[in-house]
């Protein structure tokens, strides 16, 4: 017989009797999690559509037994304005230009190279590619990739390891984020968009130097985005260009949101902001957004290029970017230049910017709460109260209008959003219903949180005398 002395066993019924308390706590908070996170809103995200995601698409409906805990698709679809697309040109859906010489390369080259860019992965379409890439972007050279997130975060360390300090904005995108843990380089962050912290920081640690050995840091990159995808803001670039001259660090841009979106040819935000594109070490782009394609590009000095070439994982062992998939960048770089003989690309470029400055204007007439800057097709209306976003994505939906809502984790938890995004391809009267449809929903859900100043004339009509 054993016999347990009397210390362990009551440490063991006290281990036991922790172990028991914890899980139903566990137990009680997960049926609080999964009654917020499941049961009311699992609806709202995630939908699925059958078409492509053109300035109107198809979204598929979905039924639940169980108060949205589990979607079941049904064959009903509901034709809906998309707002929720980075669709910036229009290029997501087919196009007269694009399309038939997408389809020409896949007879031409197959749907997938099936190796590396090193080992045979390389066709003439890649080349051309590279080149149309930095002569768009206007860089003496780029590097192009198959997937965008991999882009920065399979990039960021081959630039930058232990010794070397990146600075980051506070609101980079997670690519980023893991691109620059995985580099193994310091890393400190700066209040987002403000060019005055930025200094600061840049200030305190080339004071400082690297940990303990206080030597002078290998290498300084500042990392920042042209459009946050968020807050639709753009870049305070010219302030952040100039602070990085003064202290001697590297530029990362990363325009997955601008390029293509904004400036008057359509070259992201420093033809928008006027900032040449010498002062930029390294240029970032994705091309899943204006473009209508897949991947990344890294566009640079003919050096840089060279040496990611050599040493990028990206590069040396995924599979290169599928033909087909380069041929519809190259085709709408095309159009956007109008290289394809029309004034289509040209037409694009003034629609998004006239889209994108006439919908904010009008949601701010209306009195909702719109962050974001002129100019940028991305605009977050915000919902704050988490109870808000079922409402105002479902109230939506059923008037045929479908938004993007982010929340928490996506955005603080107290400032949960609706995410807008404009299109060249929506006309005035999409914008038009769209228009009507939020401000409807808007009043129903209670988030115009700056209802417009009474107007003027009207009150002193009924005889309220006014100043
Ligand atoms: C489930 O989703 C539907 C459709 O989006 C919505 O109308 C309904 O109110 C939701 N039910 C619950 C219990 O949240």
């Amino acid at each position: 017989m054993i016999t347990i002395p009397y210390l362990t066993a009551l440490t063991t019924y006290f281990s036991y009797g922790l172990l028991f308390a914890f899980g139903q706590l566990r137990d009680f908070f997960r049926k609080i999690f999964d009654w917020w996170s499941h049961n009311s809103l699992e609806d709202c995200f995630n939908r699925p559509i059958c078409s492509s995601p053109d300035a109107w698409f198809d979204v598929v409906e979905r039924i639940s037994n169980d108060y949205n805990k589990t979607l079941k698709r049904t064959t009903r679809v509901d034709r809906c304005l998309n707002l929720g697309s980075y669709n910036y040109l229009g290029f997501a859906a087919a196009d007269e230009y694009c399309t038939p010489r997408v389809i020409e390369s896949l007879k031409k080259f197959s749907a997938s190279t099936c190796s590396t860019r090193v080992d045979g992965g390389t066709t003439t379409l890649h080349a051309e590619l590279e080149e149309c890439v930095a002569n768009f972007v206007g860089k003496p050279a780029a590097v192009v990739f198959g997937m965008g997130y991999a882009t920065n975060s399979a990039i960021l360390p081959v630039l930058i390891g232990k010794g070397g300090l990146i600075i980051s904005d506070s609101l980079n995108h997670n690519s980023i984020v893991n691109g620059a843990r995985g580099s193994g380089a310091t890393i400190r962050v700066f209040q987002h968009n403000t060019p005055s912290h930025l200094e600061k920081v840049l200030r305190e640690q080339i004071a400082e130097g690297q940990p303990r050995t206080h030597r002078p840091w290998k290498k300084i990159i500042v990392v920042v985005e042209g459009i946050y995808s968020m807050e639709g803001e753009l870049c305070q670039l010219p302030e952040i260009v100039s602070i990085c001259k003064k202290y001697r660090a590297y530029i990362y841009l990363d325009e997955a949101h601008s390029i293509g979106a904004v400036g008057k040819s359509g070259r992201g935000v420093c033809d928008l902001l006027g900032v040449d594109t010498a002062d930029i070490d390294i240029m970032m782009g994705t091309f899943t957004k204006s473009f209508g394609s897949c991947g990344g590009y890294i566009a640079g000095s003919k050096e840089l290029i060279e040496y990611l070439k050599h040493n990028c994982p990206a590069h040396l062992y995924a599979t290169s970017i599928s033909p087909p998939a380069a041929q519809q960048i190259m085709s709408s770089i095309k159009v956007i230049l109008g290289e394809d003989g029309s004034s289509r690309g040209a037409q694009k470029l003034a629609r998004i910017r006239e889209n994108s400055n006439f919908f904010r204007s009008e949601l701010q007439k209306m009195g909702f709460e719109v962050l974001g800057d002129n100019d940028s097709p991305v605009m977050p209306i915000m919902l704050y109260n988490p109870a808000k976003i079922p409402a105002f994505s479902r109230e939506c939906l059923k008037r045929n209008v479908a938004v993007v809502t982010v929340a928490f984790p996506a955005t603080p938890l107290l400032l949960a959003r609706a995410r807008i995004c404009i299109s060249a391809a929506h006309t005035r009267e999409d914008l038009t219903k769209a228009l009507e449809v939020i401000s409807r929903v808007g009043d129903m859900v209670g988030v115009k949180y700056f209802p417009a100043e009474p107007k003027k004339q009207q009150l002193e009509g009924e005889g309220i005398k006014m100043d």
